[in-house]
This record gives C-alpha cells, structure tokens and sequence, in this order.
C-alpha cells in the first residue's frame, strides 16, 4: 500500500516477454517506439466499475454442454489457484478463457485453415474464482494450428485467459500451454517469455484430480504480480 492506502506493486520486469520480439513478427509493427508512460492507478480505477458476480454461472465454465451437444476431442479438467505477488488468494475475480477445438481450429470468422469445425464447441468459458481464489473449468484439449508468421509455423496447444484482479483497469492477459508439448521449442511467442519464467505458463497433469472413465486433469496457479509472476500478454489479431 502507498501513503494513499492504494495498492502498490512489486517489480515484476523480466517476467514478461519484451514488447519487440523480432522473432515474433507482429510485435516488429505494434511495439511502441517511445518508453511507456506509467499511468498511476488511482482509487477510481481500483474500485470500479465492478463486475455483477451473478452474471456468470457454473454452466459458464463448462465449454463441453453449452453449445447443444458434446465436443469431439480428449475431455478435460483445467483447475488452478490465483494469487497476488505476496501469495494471497484472489477470491471473486473473474477469470476468461477462449481456445481452439480439438483439430485446431477456433470458431472464429477469420481461422479459415482447413481443419474441421466442431459445431459443438465454441470455445469460450467464464469462471469466478472462489473465497480461496480457486477457478475450474472442463473442456477438451485443444489441438495445435499453423500460423502466418513464417514458414511452416505452428503454435503449441494453448489456452488463451483473461483475468481481472480487483478491478477493471487491472486486466491481464495470458496463454497457458500443456506439457511435453514438442511444439514449444518451435513457436516464438512461447520462447519470447524470458527463460526463468517460461515454465509458469505450462500446466501440470494431474492424475490425482482424473476423473475414472470420464477427464484427464490438468493444474494451472497464476501469479498476478511480482517476480513470481505468470508471464503476461497482449491480445492481437495475428493468434486469435
Ligand atoms: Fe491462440
């Protein structure tokens, strides 16, 4: 907290990936040319406009019953923990995830690859996290996808999230990938995440939280600020 009882934060540079990636071509167009202007936050923006939490329901973060009728593909449990850089649960913040269906492919008007559409799949969910900042969704892990950014490039199985800490202006963007993944070592946008903290955004199997004859089970935590931190990004319109 700062004299102002308003949150401060601890200095989480070198956890993210770099606005420019060269690599990456899209951030060769988007990055800014001049240094960023830091924008303190103050207490309108830390304490609304709020969220409704009765807008979202458990129906919501379920992706495989929503869409009349079951998905094709390997069903399962995405579960995690979101906490602040001092390890404290962050309850009631709503957390956004959206994701190719099992063949790669998002129902989106410009992913036109070739690869089937699941009419059953939409590819979207919403949680709220818990009193203990827990969120759980069920879906079916998604396949990968090539991309424009070089020849034969392909992106990892990844799910997109957008979390919101205690309010709006605090929204935060990610991807989070599935291990053994033979594709990370290939895809710059993983390797643009500096190396000690590209680990973060891979999910762990969980065979405990399996579900017999129904779900294999992943785990993701997220770390929302700090040198723990999950490595953050920016939507753009190149991996949708
Ligand atoms: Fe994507």
């Amino acid at each position: 907290m700062d004299l102002n009882g308003l949150p401060t934060y601890g200095d989480d540079r070198g956890a993210h990936p770099p606005l420019l990636y060269p690599a990456y071509r899209s951030t060769q167009l988007r990055a800014p040319l001049r240094p960023p202007v830091l924008l303190p936050q103050r207490l309108t923006e830390v304490t609304g406009p709020l969220l409704g939490e009765e807008r979202v329901t458990a129906a919501d973060a379920d992706l495989t019953t929503r869409s009349g009728g079951e998905p094709v593909g390997q069903r399962i449990t995405l579960q995690g923990q979101v906490c602040d850089s001092d390890g404290r649960a962050v309850p009631h913040t709503l957390v956004e995830i959206w994701q190719a269906n099992a063949a790669g492919r998002y129902a989106h008007e410009r992913d036109t690859w070739p690869a089937p559409l699941d009419p059953h799949f939409a590819g979207v969910g919403r949680a709220m996290t818990g009193a203990d900042g827990r969120y759980r969704f069920t879906t079916v892990r998604p396949g990968a996808y090539p991309w424009a950014n070089h020849h034969n490039a392909w992106r990892p199985a990844h799910i997109h999230f957008s979390l919101f800490g205690r309010a709006f202006t605090q929204r935060l963007v990610t991807q989070m990938y599935f291990p053994d993944d033979p594709l990370h070592a290939f895809d710059p946008i993983f390797s643009s995440v500096p190396e000690p903290s590209r680990g973060r955004l891979v999910s762990r199997f969980s065979m405990d939280d399996t579900q017999p004859a129904w779900a294999l089970a992943y785990h993701w935590d997220i770390v929302l600020r700090g040198q723990g931190s999950t490595p953050f990004d920016e939507p753009h319109e190149e991996d949708t």
